[in-house]
């Protein structure tokens, strides 16, 4: 079973920080995991103790922006991101939101009533990156 942690405790900032090596990581979220803007965590640990993936958000009092959606590959289409993106969803219901989205989390954003702000390629050392600012009112 998965758990979700939350907050800002040393264990969840230890699990994200093992990230900020990752390359594919880095490169996938196209901002850097390290946690340097106050970030509100969410981070799912499987059965055996491993840190499966994670999201954050930043209230920022006006808005809340959605920031840093991660499952590693390994994980990835085992329903880790679906768990973690109703967790945070559900801890900001009812306040306006946004995020600088990828294609690969897009339909989340799509699903829970996002919409495009801004859409735009831009280009990286590996290629062509979609991404888009979205928003949902509150
Ligand atoms: C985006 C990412 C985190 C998704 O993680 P994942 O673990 O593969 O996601 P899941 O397997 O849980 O996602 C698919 C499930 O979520 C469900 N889902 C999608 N949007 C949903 C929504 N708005 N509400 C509820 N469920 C939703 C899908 O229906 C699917 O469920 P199903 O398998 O029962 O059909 C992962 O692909 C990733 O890390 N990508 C690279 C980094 C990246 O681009 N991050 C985003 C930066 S903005």
């Amino acid at each position: 079973m998965t758990r979700i942690l939350t907050g800002r405790t040393d264990e969840i900032l230890q699990r994200v920080a093992a990230f900020e090596g990752d390359e594919l990581a880095a490169r996938e979220l196209d901002i850097p995991v390290a946690d340097k803007a106050g970030k509100h965590w969410f981070v799912a640990v499987g059965e055996s103790g491993e840190t499966l993936g994670f999201c954050s958000a930043v209230d920022e009092g006006e808005r809340v922006g959605f920031w840093t959606f991660y499952v590693p590959p390994s994980s990835r289409g085992t329903g880790v991101g679906r768990e973690l993106w109703l967790a945070r969803l559900d801890a900001y219901a009812g306040r306006e939101l946004y995020a600088y989205c990828s294609r690969d989390s897009w339909p989340f954003y799509e699903r829970s009533g996002f919409e495009v702000v801004v859409e735009d390629y831009e280009t990286r050392d590996h290629g062509k990156v979609w991404w888009a600012e979205v928003r949902r009112p509150a």
